[in-house]
């Protein structure tokens, strides 16, 4: 592993280098990329900074063959360590969009929807119903009747909902509606450590304390047919432990499930595999992460004398997290004597609130000089009015000038889909690249689309004279 510090010292720019073998969200840079002759970083056969030129900035470039890939180890993983059946299915909330979803689709994943929205945009990708499993801890009426009417599979999260569903079914449904009951397992994660509970201070799932009154209940209403269990500990994990704790649990739950008569076939473990930001993240690989799964699973069922069950996870970040970067133009450079050097791009928190909301740490290069030693430590700054508008504090990088265009990487998952208007300033463009060619998927809003939605009360129209 090259530390920042060695890059200094021996001189070279940022040389992606990816070593065969590992996971996508083990690399800092999507699969693909390369440094070209004019000494361009070049992603999925495509020169990031003709892209800028030819699309505008800020820009996410999303590599289609990194994507694939993610998606076909954990596949292969699977075949290769659970002799049940598996269906890893895609937490859509990472990046939810059309041509996302339907390159997932078409590598045999199911999905994972937290809202009306999700879910629309899962259909309108052309996902059948029955591969499509919504979760949330306050579903609305609406939503639920569109996930029965689609034929989905429902992840109850509490009592209330239960009750909804039983409603429903009766008006909405000829058969019963496939359920999982979502537990709290009390097991924490924090990105590096967990602690494992009694119970749990979370706003999602059912208390399994409470869990055979959820089981009789549920028993006893003929419209539900409760399929199985789920469970998500956290997201951006680098320990394998947590995971294995969890099978360990869940498979005992299903047990009391079963023994109450519950006919339960399915386990959903969640997601949660993390990635690598910067170069002191060591994230384990989806073959690893999917050989720990899968093996508490088999033993706990092993030991408590169950069938296998179709066993489901939910993979977000580690999935799309690594093959998308996104290109920002550099503007003014700002010296404050003595304390620090600012670099503004032309985004910021609208496209990335990660930095901001959770003081995530991302690394850069600069895409039109990529083997420029690097020599300064600078900050980049976004162009919002808010001073914690930062997206990396102290980033090593070349010298840099107005015109540049810097690359932030490992920005496919939580930043298109938690971007937000925030001063007025449109959601970038996002393009799919794959063999050199470019494709928009997600179009650059205009200042028309910021006042789309805008109603104007007919006494507040301006008068022009
Ligand atoms: N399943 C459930 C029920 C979840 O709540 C999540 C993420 C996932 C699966 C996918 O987890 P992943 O494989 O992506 O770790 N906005 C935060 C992340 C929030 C994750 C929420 N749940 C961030 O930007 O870090």
């Amino acid at each position: 592993m090259i530390s920042n510090q060695e890059r200094v010292d021996s001189g070279h720019g940022y040389l992606p280098q990816t070593i065969p073998g590992r996971s996508p969200n083990q690399e800092l840079l999507p699969l693909t990329a390369k440094v070209n002759s004019r000494d361009c970083l070049e992603i999925g056969g495509c020169d990031v900074t003709t892209l800028v030129e030819r699309f505008g900035s800020p820009l996410y470039v999303l590599d289609e063959v990194t994507l694939r890939t993610a998606c076909k180890q954990y596949r292969e993983a699977f075949a290769r360590y659970y002799p049940g059946v598996a269906l890893p299915i895609y937490a859509s909330k990472a990046w939810s969009c059309l041509a996302v979803c339907s390159i997932i689709a078409s590598e045999g994943f199911g999905f994972d929807v937290v809202s009306g929205g999700e879910l629309y945009t899962t259909l309108q990708a052309g996902v059948k119903g029955d591969l499509i499993y919504c979760h949330g801890n306050n579903k609305s009426a609406a939503e639920l009747e569109l996930a029965i009417a689609h034929g989905c599979k429902i992840i109850v999260d509490n009592w209330l909902e239960l009750e909804m569903l039983t409603k429903l079914a009766d008006e909405l449904s000829s058969k019963p509606i496939p359920i999982m009951l979502r537990l709290t397992p009390g097991i924490e994660c924090h990105t590096h450590e967990y602690i494992r509970t009694g119970h749990l201070d979370s706003k999602f799932g059912f208390d399994p304390d409470g869990i055979k009154e959820v089981f009789a209940f549920v028993l006893r209403q003929a419209n539900l047919d409760c399929i199985g269990l789920h469970a998500h500990i956290g997201s951006q994990i680098f320990e394998e432990q947590p995971h294995e704790d969890l099978a360990g649990v869940m498979v005992e739950w299903m047990k009391q499930a079963v023994d109450c008569g519950l006919k339960m076939r399915e386990l959903n473990l969640g997601g949660g595999l993390g990635i690598r930001y910067t170069e002191a993240d060591d994230p384990p690989s989806i073959d690893e992460w999917v050989k720990t799964v899968s093996t508490a699973t088999i033993e706990a069922c092993n030991r408590l004398g169950m069938s296998l069950p179709k066993l489901i996870v939910e993979p977000g970040r580690s999935l799309i997290g690594s093959a998308c970067v996104t290109a920002y133009t550099v503007g003014f450079r700002k010296v404050v004597p003595g304390i620090r050097t600012y670099i503004s791009v032309d985004g910021g928190m609208s496209d990335n609130p990660r930095p901001i909301t959770y003081q995530s740490v991302y690394g850069a290069a600069i895409a039109n000089r990529m083997s420029a030693p690097m020599v300064e430590r600078v900050t980049v700054a976004g162009k919002h009015c808010e001073s914690g508008d930062i997206v990396i504090k102290n980033a090593l990088l070349p010298e840099t000038e107005q015109g540049d265009i810097l690359v932030v990487m490992a920005t496919g998952a939580y930043n298109y889909s938690m971007a937000s208007n925030y001063n007025r300033i449109s959601r970038p463009a996002a393009i799919l690249v794959h063999e050199g060619e470019a494709n928009l998927i997600i179009q650059r809003e205009t200042y028309q689309d910021l006042i789309r939605q805008d109603c104007l009360p007919t006494r507040l129209t301006p008068k022009l004279c």
